[in-house]
């Protein structure tokens, strides 16, 4: 990391587009590494490093920020319309620039549903949600722009200050069971921590243009959950079965449960050689426990 920081830290510029629970560890690190780094968000704020970048809205950001820009992340969805809103907004101004990279978080949700067997990269993405076919289509605009950007394929991203301790917390957790259900998930720290991996080692790793970030062990809910209450010192409540809860779970959470994958990480961890800080939910959890 200090080699990284050493190495590009006086020569780059990062703009985080979508400084939301991802990108703000991404900036956190970047900037305890010595980095310049320029944030977005949506509403007025007093950080002289933070913009407003609302594309619903059409609020810009001031020509100013783009100046000597040479690295972005993307970490914005789909707007309503299914359009990427960085694109729909910054696409001119983001090629007019020298940029040497572009990064873009997606999800694993392109992929659909594998009926619970692994899928990688090399799989045909098959969307079930009309928001993984918006994202799949975003992927495509993206590639599509000539910009030189890099897709990282996400799970269910967690960390400090967003886990289940804080549903056990605030009473929002259910803990639901379906047989072989399982799902892929990863440590804000890990995602972090790759792409600066991939930054750091670009001349010598070959470039790969889609890259999936997943921790080495999808599991059920049920076990997540149960480890947190065991942490915690609880009892935890009695599951419910899934076909039992599911008409009072909410569109978006029933969509979910209708998608079970394993993601494979294998081309970050074994051909790239990015080694997880957090290869389990296990190691994840105790550091949110520890952290929160
Ligand atoms: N959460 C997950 O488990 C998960 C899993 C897989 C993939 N992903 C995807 O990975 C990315 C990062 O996830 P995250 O959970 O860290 O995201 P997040 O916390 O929800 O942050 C999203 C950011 O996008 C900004 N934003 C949204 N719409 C915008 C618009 N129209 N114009 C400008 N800014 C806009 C938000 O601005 P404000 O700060 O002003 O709200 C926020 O900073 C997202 O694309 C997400 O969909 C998430």
């Amino acid at each position: 990391m200090n080699n990284f920081a050493s190495s590009i830290k006086n020569k780059s510029k990062f703009l985080i587009l979508g400084c939301g629970f991802t990108g703000s560890y991404f900036a956190k690190t970047l900037k305890k590494l010595g980095c310049t780094v320029l944030t977005s968000t949506r509403s007025e704020n007093k950080n002289p490093n933070s913009f407003v970048f609302n594309s619903d809205e059409g609020i810009v950001p001031d020509e100013k920020f783009f100046d000597g820009v040479t690295h972005i992340l993307s970490c914005i969805p789909p707007n309503k319309d299914g359009n990427d809103p960085v694109l729909e907004s910054l696409k001119n101004k983001l090629k007019s620039l020298s940029l040497e990279w572009v990064g873009y978080l997606s999800t694993t949700g392109v992929y659909g549903d594998t009926k619970g067997g692994w899928v990688s990269e090399i799989n045909e993405p098959n969307p079930l949600q009309l928001r993984s076919l918006k994202r799949l289509n975003c992927e495509k605009a993206w590639i599509e722009s000539g910009l030189p950007v890099q897709i990282f394929r996400l799970p269910g991203i967690y960390g400090p200050g967003r886990s289940t301790f804080e549903a056990i917390r605030n009473q929002k957790i259910r803990v639901i069971s379906k047989k072989n259900q399982v799902f892929s998930r990863i440590h804000v720290a890990d995602i972090t921590n790759s792409i600066i991996y991939l930054l750091l080692n670009k001349d010598s790793l070959k470039f790969h243009q889609i890259i999936n970030i997943a921790d080495d062990e999808p599991c059920s809910q049920e076990e997540v959950i149960q480890y947190c209450y065991d942490l915690l010192g609880l009892k935890m409540p009695k599951p419910v079965l899934f076909e039992d809860a599911k008409k009072e779970l909410s569109p978006i959470a029933q969509s979910f449960w209708m998608e079970n994958r394993r993601v494979s990480n294998k081309l970050l961890c074994e051909t790239l050689g990015y080694r997880l800080i957090y290869k389990n939910y296990k190691l994840g959890l105790k550091n949110c426990f520890l952290n929160s």
